[in-house]
């Protein structure tokens, strides 16, 4: 029966055939240029038809440094004194002046010095009161050194086990001298078997290569006849356009699991929501510009939203008056429960995390607290590239005994390091609701920019007091825009671009 052989394996067998002899595979590769992998593998091929086979064979080899091919080029230091000498017909000289017309480095100047003395040439005295060298022979012929140097005129690499003994101690002074490499090489050498060297080439057929094995193939059994081609499976692949998560989902999912991975429990809200909890509970009074109707969306239906119990209710109050137990002044104004009732859409899920405050005390609950909300607020805001009147922010509280602001700029630190964000700062920031309050910036690698993320503090007592919440609890808060974060992440400059949805951009986003 007929071997049958890739195209490929046929010419290397064609090639081992004429060398008669094993032959260096990285040589062959290089010859044939084709890959050694590539070689190998049809190697692999001759042994399974038991044609051929490789050995391996372990070789010392030495090569000259950087150093030492300055020597073999111009000749080793005692060499290069000698012939200065020669040349200008000095017979004797101070070693101070020999130093200075050589030109060379002090300690390879001493390095020829004492091997000049070494073979013989030089003799040295000191009987003139300075330190004097002498030639004292006219035998200025090759070293056994210079000998072995000169073997690597045409080999860049030496077989270390080729020298002879005598041989072997010079190759250990230049390595002394530092002027050799040694390194160990495992060589592959390829070789056909008897029965290769005695393969017909008409006897072997060539297998042809196919990507895809047919039913038909199967069928008439033609399929022994094809060698299948291999995969590349480092190309890419087609584009998927299946369904997949949007941009901005797979990035709340993201946050989520990072929040989820702190500790954090995920909390959620009314979108519509009373100004009490959107805005009087956070000691924001009543007449602050915030709550005006060209920053906030105010309802009509339902025009009006339940307040939370009447002791909590009169707690807010009394504060914003006067400070109530918090030991705060108050803002010192009549404090209008209408105001207070009317319906907003949340305008940032501050609103949220304060209602989840508020159950705290009412349900008796033990410190620490720990909770995130990625939720969809509303301003009265002109749409442009970076601002949406529609958005959503990340917002979470800690409610902890003794927790401080170092606590809170550790937690943001992990939260934005888990996000690929490596350095943050912080700067002092101000909110109606937070005393201290802090900026949070991260820096961005990619223009090298410190960029304004969101604020955060620690909730001053007017907003935690009337909620039962006294020290030493205190609650660390912090709240950003998500799409900064999606703008950042996805390289978008236009705010409008993730609610747009480019379906081109969308479909090379890869969840
Ligand atoms: N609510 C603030 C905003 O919308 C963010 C913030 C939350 C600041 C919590 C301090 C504490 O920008």
């Amino acid at each position: 029966m007929a071997i049958k052989l890739k195209k490929q394996v046929i010419e290397i067998l064609k090639i081992l055939k004429e060398k008669k002899e094993k032959v260096i595979a990285e040589d062959l590769a290089q010859e044939l240029n084709i890959d050694y992998i590539v070689l190998m593998s049809a190697v692999n091929d001759l042994i399974e038809y038991n044609l051929g086979g490789f050995k391996e064979k372990e070789i010392n080899k030495i090569s000259l440094n950087v150093e030492g091919q300055g020597y073999l080029r111009n000749g080793l230091p005692e060499r290069q004194l000698l012939q200065l000498l020669l040349k200008n017909e000095i017979k004797e000289i101070s070693i101070e002046d020999f130093l200075k017309r050589s030109k060379l480095n002090k300690n390879i100047f001493y390095i020829g010095l004492s091997n000049m003395k070494k073979n013989r040439w030089i003799a040295q005295s000191k009987a003139t009161g300075d330190n004097r060298i002498y030639l004292i022979t006219e035998d200025y012929s090759e070293t056994k050194l210079e000998k072995l140097l000169n073997l690597f005129k045409g080999n860049k690499f030496l077989d270390y086990y080729s020298f002879s003994k005598e041989d072997l101690e010079h190759v250990e002074i230049l390595n002394k001298r530092k002027l050799i490499i040694k390194s160990k090489k495992i060589e592959r050498l390829i070789f056909l078997t008897e029965k290769g060297k005695k393969l017909q080439l008409s006897k072997i057929q060539e297998l042809k290569q196919v990507s895809k094995i047919t039913s038909k193939m199967l069928i008439n059994g033609s399929w022994d006849n094809f060698d299948l081609k291999a995969f590349d499976i480092t190309k890419p692949g087609p584009l998927l356009k299946a369904g997949k998560f949007h941009p901005v989902i797979a990035l709340i999912n993201e946050i989520r699991e990072i929040f989820l991975s702190m500790g954090f429990t995920e909390i959620r809200g009314p979108i519509v929501e009373s100004a009490f909890f959107n805005f009087d509970a956070l000691f924001q009074p009543q007449d602050h510009p915030a709550r005006e109707m060209q920053d906030t969306f105010y309802l009509n239906n339902p025009k009006v939203a339940r307040l939370p119990e009447k002791d909590r209710v009169l707690a807010v109050k009394e504060t914003h008056e006067n400070g109530g137990d918090s030991n705060s002044i108050g803002w010192g104004y009549e404090w209008d429960e209408d105001i207070a009732k009317r319906t907003v859409l949340r305008t940032h899920t501050t609103a949220t995390t304060i209602r989840r405050l508020a159950q705290f005390y009412k349900n008796n609950e033990n410190v620490p607290v720990k909770v995130f909300c990625i939720d969809r607020v509303f301003r009265n805001e002109k749409v442009d590239k970076s601002h949406l009147a529609e958005f959503m922010q990340v917002e979470g509280i800690v409610i902890d005994d003794h927790v401080n602001l170092g606590d809170l700029i550790g937690l943001l630190s992990e939260f934005y390091r888990k996000m690929g964000f490596k350095k943050i700062i912080t700067r002092p920031g101000f909110f109606p609701y937070t005393e201290p309050s802090m900026e949070v910036s991260v820096y961005y690698d990619k223009l090298g920019e410190w960029l304004e993320m969101g604020g955060s503090g620690i909730f001053r007592p007017e907003v935690t007091y009337p909620f039962g919440i006294k020290e030493p609890t205190r609650v660390l808060a912090w709240g950003q825009g998500l799409e900064r974060i999606a703008m950042l992440y996805y390289g978008r400059e236009d705010i409008r671009d993730l609610y747009i949805n480019p379906i081109k951009w969308l479909r090379q986003q890869a969840y």
